[in-house]
């Protein structure tokens, strides 16, 4: 089973021109904030989404991957000020390995980093012209939009897995169908090459959450470099609490309300995982998972095969696969 060192290995350096690019864009005579900005961005993180911008561009344009290197760190901008602001609603006290910006620097410094690198992101984003900046700002309200329909039913025992699906749409998968769209309407690609990579990308991210939220059960933090159980702590209602809520029996039903209403440290453990794994949850919300990355790959047979085309082929099966390696 390959793993993301393994697929990343077939970037030849990719990773690092962003880190490079990333450090230069942050630049400001503001040392403080400076300080604060590099602070985040050297804490690293996968990059996922430069690189899904990248591979993008380059499955539809014979240009170099240079081209697209500002777009692609600009998505990165605002998926990082998106956490700093996420961390700081969610009082999370670590991230990417370290601890997070809000803990370091307080809360005030945070939130203005955070606006800083959205910032920066769209400076990027306009140097692409309107239509790519109109792409990259339509994403980032949609990603409001779902940390919205996330925060107003934190705690709602009813909410639906069709509501939950919303919300991760908005708040993830738009975000990564808009990093495909901005490198294929750099690239000038066709209009079929574009929907192919905007549904890959689209089922990439609706399948990377569902991952993401399977983790914050079954996970280890040593290894996801952020704590786990932090949704059942923040009552946030995803796909497995939701099957449990729906599925299991009455004592498995009743062990899940109290770890939602009371979520403090002493109630969420591995009982809580024992549990959820117990009931099928775990094994239900990877089946979704597994079928949003199916239909990503199946998306791409719309185009045609090259060596950037099957890394993102790789990237679709490393996303779910992860869950086995982070555990
Ligand atoms: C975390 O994103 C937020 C989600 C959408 C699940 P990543 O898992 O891509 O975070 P980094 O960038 O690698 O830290
Ligand atoms: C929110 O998702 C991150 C954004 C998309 C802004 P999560 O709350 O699941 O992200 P983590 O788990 O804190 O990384
Ligand atoms: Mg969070
Ligand atoms: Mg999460």
């Amino acid at each position: 089973m390959k793993n993301f060192v393994d697929w990343e290995i077939g970037l030849h350096g990719k990773v690092d021109e962003v880190n490079l690019r990333l450090l230069e864009i942050i630049k400001t005579d503001q040392k403080d904030l400076y300080e604060m900005a590099k602070y985040t961005i050297e804490a690293g993180g996968k990059r996922f989404r430069p690189l899904l911008t990248i591979l993008a561009y380059e499955v539809s344009s014979d240009n170099p991957y240079s081209q697209i290197l500002d777009l692609a760190a600009g998505y990165e901008l605002i998926h990082t000020a998106s956490l700093i602001h996420d961390d700081i609603i969610d009082d999370s006290s670590t991230r990417r390995g370290r601890p997070t910006l809000n803990n370091v620097y307080g809360l005030n410094h945070a939130i203005v980093v955070g606006d800083y690198l959205f910032a920066k992101a769209y400076e990027m984003g306009s140097r692409y012209g309107p239509v790519v900046s109109k792409i990259m700002a339509d994403a980032s309200s949609r990603l409001a939009e779902g940390q919205t329909l996330e925060a107003i039913n934190l705690g709602n025992m009813d909410l639906t897995e069709e509501t939950y699906l919303e919300i991760i749409s908005n708040k993830t998968a738009h975000f990564f169908e808009a990093c495909a769209m901005g490198a294929t309407t750099a690239a000038k690609a066709s209009p079929e090459v574009s929907r192919s990579l905007q549904e890959f990308a689209f089922n990439l991210g609706m399948a990377f959450q569902v991952t993401d939220d399977i983790l914050d059960i079954v996970g280890d933090s040593s290894k996801l470099g952020k704590p786990v159980f932090a949704d059942v702590k923040h009552n946030a209602i995803t796909i497995p609490i939701i099957y449990t809520l729906k599925n299991a029996d009455k004592s498995a039903k009743d062990e899940i309300l109290s770890a939602l209403k009371v979520g403090d440290d002493r109630s969420v453990d591995d009982r809580f995982k024992d549990l959820m794994v117990k009931t099928g949850a775990i094994d239900y919300s990877f089946s979704i998972a597994k079928a949003y990355s199916q239909r990503a790959l199946k998306a791409l047979h719309m185009s045609e095969r090259s060596p950037d085309l099957d890394l993102l082929m790789e990237l679709a099966m490393i996303v779910v696969e992860r869950i086995e390696e982070l555990s």
